[in-house]
């Protein structure tokens, strides 16, 4: 006898993305609806909360729906409703859980609370699920950076993390300050092709012998550094340099930081006997960090297993969160009314 599919509705507002995604039986993708505010924060070279605020209010409502005609299902055949409730801006978040309760209390529907973070993580799961235990997560987004030893995925453990800047926020930064489009971390990508990343030294803070904490602060003055001089009154040298000049700097700068994570990476594995090495959020999307991942993984003794989110699944969706939901709906574990946003991780 076929059992029932489970299908599960999933919102996220926590930052600059206002989603929605239908998911059946935690991998089954029914639908992915993703509205980007790229465009509004361009100019300001950064998110505005207030002006993601406005946008998921404007977006939420057309956003869900369309995920939920896209996958041809109703608040009948919906089993449960998951939203991303933290980390991240809370007044974008609120957005997202507001419309979650009332869907849940209007459609009798269970609410399932999840944590962006760890949704990222489940978006590495997306790709295949034979997982060999102990593994290894590594999420790098806009605003996180984080090690995690991953038993299953209702709790990932958190082994390190940022201890300022995060490493998507470096290559906002860093840029910023080379003047090249936002979303930096894309553009930074882009202008690394034709770049030598042995050009320029950059530092690779290490934090200490045994630390699975990361520190990308140190690499952003760098290259503020390099760029205006130390006194920081110089002219500012990027108005004169040339294209092949800025794409040394990007390769240069985005070679150190994939080094620091790799090697981090490698080292937590090291740590637990990882057989497993996940990768997931926003900065897993970019190709050179794929790669670097998968030499480690293929050159490790024995070699392991890499299993990396999709890339469009790699920055802000739905789709985690309702996959991440589906182990939390067959576990029990539902939210009450009461859910609030919250900024930090918990
Ligand atoms: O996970 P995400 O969508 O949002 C947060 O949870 O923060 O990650 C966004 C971050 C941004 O900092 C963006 O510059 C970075 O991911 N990013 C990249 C690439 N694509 C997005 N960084 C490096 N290379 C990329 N290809
Ligand atoms: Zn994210």
């Amino acid at each position: 006898m076929q059992t029932k599919a489970i299908n599960i509705l999933g919102i996220e507002t926590s930052c600059d993305e206002t989603a929605a995604a239908v998911v059946a039986d935690g991998r089954i993708i029914k639908s992915s609806i993703v509205s980007s505010q790229t465009k509004l924060h361009e100019k300001y070279g950064g998110v505005v909360p207030e002006i993601a605020s406005r946008a998921h209010i404007e977006k939420i409502y057309p956003v869900i729906t369309e995920a939920m005609e896209q996958a041809g299902v109703n608040k009948d055949n919906t089993d449960a409703i998951a939203v991303a409730n933290q980390p991240g801006l809370t007044i974008a978040l609120v957005v997202g859980v507001t419309a979650a309760k009332t869907l849940s209390l209007a459609w009798d529907k269970p609410l399932i609370a999840i944590n962006h973070l760890h949704a990222h993580l489940q978006s590495a799961m997306l790709a295949k699920e034979d997982l060999e235990l102990p593994a290894i997560a590594l999420i790098v987004s806009g605003g996180h950076t984080c090690l995690y030893d991953y038993h299953s995925p209702l709790e990932p453990k958190l082994l390190g993390s940022t201890i300022d800047d995060a490493a998507g926020e470096a290559f906002d930064k860093v840029a910023n300050i080379l003047k090249l489009p936002y979303p930096g971390g894309p553009s930074i990508e882009k202008a690394a092709k034709n770049g030598n990343p042995n050009a320029i030294k950059f530092p690779r803070s290490m934090l200490g012998r045994d630390s699975l904490d990361f520190s990308f602060s140190g690499i952003k003055t760098a290259v503020l550094y390099y760029c205006r001089g130390q006194d920081m009154k110089g002219e500012d040298k990027v108005d004169w340099m040339n294209e092949r000049e800025i794409a040394d700097i990007a390769a240069s700068f985005q070679a150190a930081v994939i080094d620091v994570l790799v090697k981090k990476t490698q080292r937590a594995a090291k740590k637990i006997g990882a057989e497993t090495v996940l990768l997931g959020g926003g900065v897993a999307a970019n190709s050179e960090l794929r790669e670097a991942l998968q030499k480690m993984c293929d050159n490790a003794v024995p070699p392991k297993k890499l299993l990396i989110a999709p890339k469009q699944y790699c920055t802000d969706n739905a789709v985690m969160v309702a996959s991440l939901a589906y182990h939390k709906f067959r576990a029990g574990l539902f939210a009450g009314l009461t859910l609030e946003p919250k900024a930090g991780s918990e």
